[in-house]
């Protein structure tokens, strides 16, 4: 199973707002499809947004290939993508690094050139994001030195990556090494990410998991139907904050008061090192109808009020280790997150 696939003139995305009923692929020959799919959660996911985001620029470069004012109109495309979700850093990541090449080709406003470098370096971010998920899960997996149930909260599997995943990847991994032994799903309201896809995915690959509701986290931990707790992220800031899918933040605390690890596994394209804290992560909000409604059908009083944040911050001292693709940092998050940026930058 693939989050997404390109294709030359084509460019595929698995629509996992149609999962797991129906296994449905979106055509995408223009840019504004993949904006719209990213939107509307048909791709979503941190690293698979990014990756999604790189794709749409190749596919909007090309439609305007012989436009007279080329460039303003690149520009343009780039930030009608940075505008379609504000959370997970991987999306302006990913965009920057496509900017970045084009830089080179501006002066000679050589278009075919530019055309054949973003459509390398777009598959780069794809092919790194697959490496990177290998090492991600193999430093994960050494965490687990016995057999241990695990909690996840919403899906940072292959479907939210271009390869098998981040805390799935882990699961994976240590699954395979015998170090796994069931997975503790949560639904995770309002979308259904948990129920959905990290259900499907594991089931399709015959991990043991159980799906729960996110309110019986807390029971679960509590009768000691788990060992650890592991889930991806959206954006780390420098002092090791951690922004993921809403329920995240709950989950930390819990595990805390329980004394189980609690485990975020994530690329170095998730930190975001231009920023200092959590508070200052920007809170995508979300229509109001999905918490009314479960699957189109209204559960709500017409007219609630509602508040519809899509993701939370889990404070660092909830975090007892994040996995990167470098290793497993631990507190103090302010200094082994400048170590791993010193690290990244050495590589570059
Ligand atoms: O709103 P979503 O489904 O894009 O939120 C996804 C999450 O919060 C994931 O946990 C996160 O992006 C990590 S994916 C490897």
């Amino acid at each position: 199973m693939h989050s997404m696939s390109w294709e030359d003139t084509c460019f595929k995305l698995l629509n996992q707002t149609k999962l797991p009923c129906q296994v449905e692929y979106i055509q995408c020959q223009d840019y504004k499809i993949v904006a719209d799919a990213i939107k509307r959660l048909e791709v979503r996911g941190a690293p698979a947004i990014g990756a999604a985001a790189a794709f749409a620029l190749v596919l909007g470069a090309r439609q305007i290939a012989m436009d007279h004012d080329f460039w303003d109109k690149f520009r343009n495309i780039a930030e009608e993508l940075r505008q379609t979700r504000p959370t997970a850093v991987n999306l302006f990541w990913a965009l920057d690094r496509m900017l970045s090449v084009s830089s080179r080709f501006v002066e000679k406003n050589d278009i075919q050139g530019l055309l054949d470098a973003l459509e390398q370096e777009a598959l780069s971010i794809a092919n790194e994001d697959k490496t990177v998920n290998s090492r991600i899960s193999a430093y994960g997996a050494e965490l687990f030195t016995e057999p241990s149930a695990v909690l996840t909260h919403c899906n940072a599997g292959a479907l939210a990556t271009v390869g098998f995943g981040t805390a799935l990847g882990v699961i994976r991994q240590a699954w395979s090494d015998g170090k796994i032994t069931r997975v503790f799903a949560d639904e995770t309201r309002p979308l259904l990410q948990g129920a959905r896809l990290t259900a499907w995915e594991l089931m399709q690959e015959k991990i043991p998991v159980t799906l729960i509701t996110d309110s019986m986290a807390g029971w679960v931990m509590k009768n000691k139907k788990v060992q650890a707790v592991i889930v991806g992220a959206d954006r780390i800031t420098l002092n090791g904050d951690v922004a993921n899918k809403i329920g995240t933040y709950s989950v930390a605390v819990l595990a805390k008061e329980h004394g189980i690890p609690f485990y975020v596994a994530a690329p170095v394209s998730t930190f975001d090192f231009n920023m200092q804290t959590g508070q200052d992560i920007p809170i995508e909000e979300r229509n109001s109808s999905e918490i009314t409604s479960i699957a189109g059908v209204q559960i709500a009083p017409t007219g609630v009020d509602v508040y519809n944040p899509a993701f939370d911050v889990t404070p660092n001292e909830f975090v007892s280790a994040i996995i990167t693709e470098y290793g497993a940092i631990r507190a103090p998050y302010t200094e082994s997150v400048r170590r791993l940026q010193q690290k990244v930058k050495g590589e570059s």
